[in-house]
């Protein structure tokens, strides 16, 4: 969660971690600090609140250094103040070390080295970390081993960077469950918890692996397994641009994010959709289809939005391809005892893919055989790389912590791989064709919403004041409700609740009064009816309505206070079109109630903690 960036060159260190630490404050803003080495000593500049509040700080002290390391901070041990910002110190205060992940021994390590004499300034657990490697450095050891001697006295997980100021020619960065990737320059090196921070620098990045550890000079690196053995790394190319990671005029990155799902959309199918002849094509899963295909089960696995996205694909595969579908938070999944076998599937669904329930959800599923298909944003991230197949929803760039366009881009893909199974079952080659053409069909409907922004804006701002909101769907639209409540609440903080719509009279409608806003996803399907019937209880009851609804449904507008309209769909993509003014509502009620929509209090982009 949060973020790390470390420079080795011949430039001055301080800016480049100034940069890269903003491109990282999405995973964690709560403080932010850099430590560098000058001639004879450690330094660390740390600031509570955000990066620019460091940046401020620093910038009257025309720091220059050639190494450094750089933290934003999502506190899990100790409250966000400046004592626990990263960079921690030893007690000499000759090295420096930031961390990323949760140290869980930690009160039992602390103690220990209470017991030798070590004293805490912090409440964090990388104090604990930068003490048991500094009980190596004394022992003699050089920085690289007393890191991999300290690490094997470690349980949890950990990204970590440790700069020392016997030996100022390397930052040394070890991996166990938090990502880290070296960026590899020309006469200079980076290193990152994720690739946004050094993409303006270089786009070849080697990616650390769980238990290891690397030395990174400013002409080399070196990486090794925390045993000690020399590893040798490939260095990949990595694509995307840095206007991609940029706001691009628009005011935040979720507004930006949501305004360009006909774009991300389009590159999610782009080449996977063989319309004549009604087949999805997915090249990560060649060899894969038809053990999916005939899998006795899917399990889908998921946090958040993710799990939302995964909930529409239990009814996307149950209705096309006849295969029983359960959709598991991965959270409670790693701790039960998953009842697996080899026929059956299951299917991770992350944006980052780092969130470590999912992470270690997936490694559970991988020891019981099954097989584990990946379904994530981040192009090499550890559940991709981690996962037996999988398909990249290619999204682009997610940098607004609430998730937009990786949700629609995760329906897309999730479409595409029903489209292929079911293709293999019992789905005739005509149905095929239209579920393939209504996929095709998504990136302008959506433009058509979108262009609708003005009108939403509208609604928004009459419910600006509300402290609840209920929101209610039915078979499709009930995972929609249940994204529209979690996308209001996360970036307003309003409280908000989705239901399936006929639950509501099972308890929540005792609620309904003038002060409850209602949001109906009601598109005219086969339960349209039915949806209309609890429209009229909550209307009964005084509630205010706000309903999502066919274009062609002209009678809706009597019943209800708002509507808004999105373009008709088969039933299984409507999520794709219904979602659209959810999303948009949320950010212009955040907006207005002046909240930092993209770094919504308490919250990380990519949760790597359990
Ligand atoms: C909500 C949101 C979170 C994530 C969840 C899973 O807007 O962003 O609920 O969906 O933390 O994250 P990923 O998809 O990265 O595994």
């Amino acid at each position: 969660m949060c973020g790390i960036v470390g420079y080795i060159g011949n430039k001055n260190s301080v800016p480049i971690l100034i940069d890269g630490l903003k491109r990282l404050e999405y995973r964690g803003y709560d403080s932010a600090g850099v430590g560098i080495l000058t001639k004879d000593k450690a330094e660390v500049y740390k600031r509570e609140g955000k990066v620019s509040e460091l940046e401020k700080y620093i910038s009257e002290l025309k720091l220059n250094s050639k190494i450094g390391i750089g933290h934003t901070r999502w506190a899990t041990h100790g409250i966000p103040n400046e004592v626990n910002a990263h960079p921690h110190f030893n007690p000499e205060k000759t090295l420096l070390v930031i961390h990323n992940g949760i140290i869980e021994n930690y009160s039992v390590l602390k103690k220990s080295l209470r017991d030798e004499g070590y004293q805490f300034v912090s409440d964090t657990d990388t104090e604990v970390l930068v003490n048991m490697i500094d009980v190596f450095l004394k022992k003699g050891q050089n920085l690289c081993n007393a890191v991999r001697y300290a690490l094997s006295k470690v349980e949890g997980t950990y990204g970590i960077a440790a700069i020392y100021i016997d030996e100022p020619d390397k930052i040394v960065v070890a991996r166990k469950g938090s990502p880290l990737v070296i960026g590899v320059g020309d006469n200079e090196n980076l290193i990152a918890s994720d690739v946004n921070a050094l993409i303006a620098h270089t786009k070849r990045v080697v990616y650390l692996e769980d238990n290891e550890v690397a030395e990174i000079y400013k002409d080399k690196f070196i990486v090794k397994t925390l045993e000690d053995e020399n590893l040798k790394k490939d260095i990949l190319e990595i694509e995307g641009s840095i206007e991609e990671i940029t706001k691009g005029g628009f005011p935040h990155f979720m507004f930006k994010e949501i305004m360009e799902q006909p774009e991300s959309i389009k590159n999610s199918l782009r080449g996977r959709v063989i319309l004549k002849d009604g087949l999805a094509k997915l090249g990560g899963l060649i060899g894969y289809e038809d053990r999916i295909a005939e899998s006795r089960r899917i399990i889908i696995c998921a946090c958040g939005t993710s799990w939302h996205a995964g909930l529409v694909a239990e009814y996307m595969i149950e209705q096309y391809a006849d295969i029983p579908v359960e959709v598991e938070y991965a959270s409670e999944f790693r701790y039960r005892n998953p009842i697996l076998s080899k026929d059956d599937t299951v299917i991770f669904i992350s944006q980052s893919g780092e969130t470590a329930d999912t992470l270690a959800a997936l490694k559970e599923a991988k020891r019981k055989g099954a097989l584990c298909v990946g379904v994530v944003n981040v192009v090499g991230s550890t559940i991709a790389r981690e996962s037996h197949t999988g398909v990249y929803i290619h999204a682009g760039p997610e940098i607004g912590v609430a998730s937009t366009k990786a949700f629609t881009a995760q329906l897309i893909v999730l479409s595409l791989i029903t489209l292929l199974i079911a293709r293999k079952k019992n789905l005739s080659v005509v149905d095929g064709r239209e579920i393939a053409q209504a996929i095709l069909e998504l990136p302008n409907q959506v433009q058509e919403i979108l262009n609708q922004n003005e009108l939403i804006e509208n609604v928004a701002e009459k419910f600006v004041s509300a402290n609840n909101f209920l929101y209610l769907g039915r078979g499709y639209q009930f995972p929609v409700a249940l994204e529209g409540a979690l996308k209001l609440k996360e970036i307003s903080y309003i409280h908000a609740e989705g239901y399936p719509a006929a639950e509501m009279k099972h308890g929540p409608i005792a609620l309904i009064d003038e002060n409850m806003p209602v949001v109906f996803i009601a598109p005219t399907d086969t339960v349209y009816e039915k949806v209309v019937s609890n429209i009229e209880e909550v209307k009964a009851r005084g509630g205010r309505i706000i309903a999502v609804a066919n274009n062609d449904n002209a009678k809706i507008d009597e019943l209800v206070e708002y509507t808004i309209k999105v373009p008709s769909t088969i039933p299984m993509l409507m999520p794709v079109l219904t979602v659209i003014p959810l999303q948009l509502m949320a950010y212009h009620i955040a907006v207005k109630k002046g909240l930092n929509v993209d770094q919504p209090r308490n919250l990380a982009k990519s949760v790597t903690v359990e």
